[in-house]
């Protein structure tokens, strides 16, 4: 399972990867640190403030996510889990660095429970709601081989036809 960090790159929809489940990984292994580590780097490079492992081509139970505040850090979370702790939904505009172009709606839960390990490998829990919990979600979705067209209005799925479209044939090219 040795990846090669520096040959990780961002990857699109409709790659097949984004649609798979993640398998879980161990949180002590280096090469898991070394590929979190360059995740960072590609999710900084995008202007992204979270990415998933699929979106690098791999199918591990990894996500990093950007700090939002002057002095936050950026936090790795490797085999993270979620815990919905305010189920009221609120609905909020996304993206996703694998769908350059297309912005949608997308409600989710208003607070989240995080429990993961992070880059030494060792376990913690944070909690949170907002923007911060719906950061969580849209980026564990794609661990469940989720992307935010899954859950989009009827309206936004006319909206963004075209804008997919043309991902698919960049795509095949
Ligand atoms: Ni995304």
């Amino acid at each position: 399972m040795n990846v090669d960090p520096a040959t990780l790159e961002i990857v699109h929809f409709p790659a097949p990867i984004l649609r798979q489940k993640a398998r879980t990984v161990d949180p002590k292994d280096e090469n898991v640190r070394a590929v979190a580590q360059r995740m960072i780097e590609l999710m900084h490079e995008s202007e992204g403030i979270g990415l998933a492992a699929p979106q690098v081509g791999l199918d591990w139970r990894i996500f990093v996510l950007a700090g939002l505040e002057e002095d936050e850090p950026d936090l790795v979370c490797i085999n993270p889990s979620l815990t919905i702790t305010i189920p009221e939904v609120t609905m909020r505009e996304e993206g996703c660095l694998s769908l350059p172009g297309i912005h949608v709606d997308v409600r989710r839960p208003d607070g989240v429970q995080l429990d993961a390990h992070d880059i030494e490998g060792d376990p913690f829990t944070i909690s949170d709601r907002g923007f911060r919990a719906r950061v969580w979600q849209h980026e564990y979705d794609h661990l469940e081989g989720k992307l935010i067209i899954d859950r989009m209005s009827p309206m936004a799925k006319i909206a963004t036809r075209r804008a997919l479209k043309e991902l698919k044939a960049a795509y095949r090219e």
